[in-house]
């Protein structure tokens, strides 16, 4: 029968035997997934293993001062933060097309995840494994995908001829043979909060999708101020575990509005919260009118470029979850 102990053991003696005594980098994304295969990797081999956490500018309020609380000073282990917010903001301003924004961050933080892993190459010697949080439906879905001839081609700069060098990686990736409940009880297991457990999916481009339109210093603030508010209010009302995701929106449009004896003329927010099994498909969920009408005000008299909130009650299909 499943027990997290004995799935742990086994992972934890597999980690140990694919990677001896060589170095392992893995990325941490704030998500349960990579957190949980970082634990395991670290319970295997100790501190062979650095993290690497990319501050994009585009997370949730307080995400860095977790990872930062969680896994460096609470799990001592070996973390690496990467303050890239301006790059990001800089490759990202005027950008309006959903995928050209997604096309950059992936590339930037690519780039920026390379040039980390050569420098912890230069700074303490090569490292030879790369750690991804794959679990056993990302297995299934891309057939051919065998760990024991899989690698990572990550490019270096460091040679003089000016051409990009190769770094090759082999993955290691404890998950591979797991679901995600499974993920959750072994993360409960290897003591991870339950916050991190319980997390909510959060889209790899972050914050940035959830801005309709160019995105900018101040309108990421904006998002994720009411972010915070939305799941602040959903946790308490008991109902954060039972919805798939919940977050709030900007939209690109000004609404009037007053407020003590003047006019406004500021932000509409969406709010969005689904059900949902597999995330294929998907529900809005029938939150009550007592909670939404809290978050509305909240949203308007805390987040000041916020005058209007609308509840979006489009199920998936035929809208996505995400807007963009
Ligand atoms: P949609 O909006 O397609 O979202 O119904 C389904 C699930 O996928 C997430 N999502 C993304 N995740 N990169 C990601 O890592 C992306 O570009 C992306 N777009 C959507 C979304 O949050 C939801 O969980």
């Amino acid at each position: 029968s499943w027990t997290s102990g004995k799935v742990i053991e086994e992972a934890v003696e597999l980690v140990r035997e694919r990677v001896g005594n060589e170095r392992v980098i893995c990325g941490l994304s704030g998500g349960v997934d990579s957190a949980v295969a970082a634990l395991l990797i670290h319970k295997a081999i100790g501190d062979q293993l650095t993290c690497v956490f990319v501050d994009t500018g585009l997370l949730r309020a307080g995400e860095r001062e977790q990872v930062v609380e969680t896994f460096g000073n609470h799990m001592h282990i070996p973390l690496v933060v990467v303050d890239a917010r301006k790059r990001f903001l800089d490759r990202l301003a005027n950008i309006v097309d959903p995928e050209q924004k997604r096309k950059i961050i992936g590339e930037e933080f690519i780039r920026i995840f390379e040039g980390e892993a050569e420098r912890l190459a230069e700074k303490n010697g090569p490292i030879a494994f790369l750690a991804q949080g794959t679990l056993y439906p990302d297995v299934i879905e891309s057939t051919s995908h065998d760990t024991a001839q899989t690698a990572k081609r990550i490019k270096t700069h460091h040679n003089v001829g000016g051409l990009p060098d190769e770094m090759v990686l082999q993955l290691v990736e404890p998950l591979r043979m797991l679901f995600k409940d499974e993920v959750r009880e072994i993360g409960q297991a290897l003591g991870l909060p339950d916050e991190w457990v319980w997390r909510h999916p959060f889209p790899g481009p972050g914050l940035a999708i959830r801005i309709i339109g160019a995105i900018d210093e101040e309108r990421l603030e904006t998002l994720r101020t009411a972010d915070a508010i939305v799941i602040d209010e959903i946790r308490k009302a008991g109902i954060y575990r039972q919805l798939g995701q919940a977050f709030a929106v900007l939209t690109p449009i000004q609404s009037v509005g007053v407020m003590g004896d003047g006019r406004t003329y500021a932000n509409v927010v969406a709010v969005r919260a689904v059900t949902t099994g597999d995330f294929m498909t998907a529900d809005w969920a029938r939150l009550s009118p007592d909670l939404l009408g809290k978050i509305a005000n909240r949203l308007v008299n805390e987040v000041a470029a916020i005058n209007r909130v609308v509840y979006d009650i489009t199920s998936k299909p035929p809208a996505t979850i995400e807007w963009e």
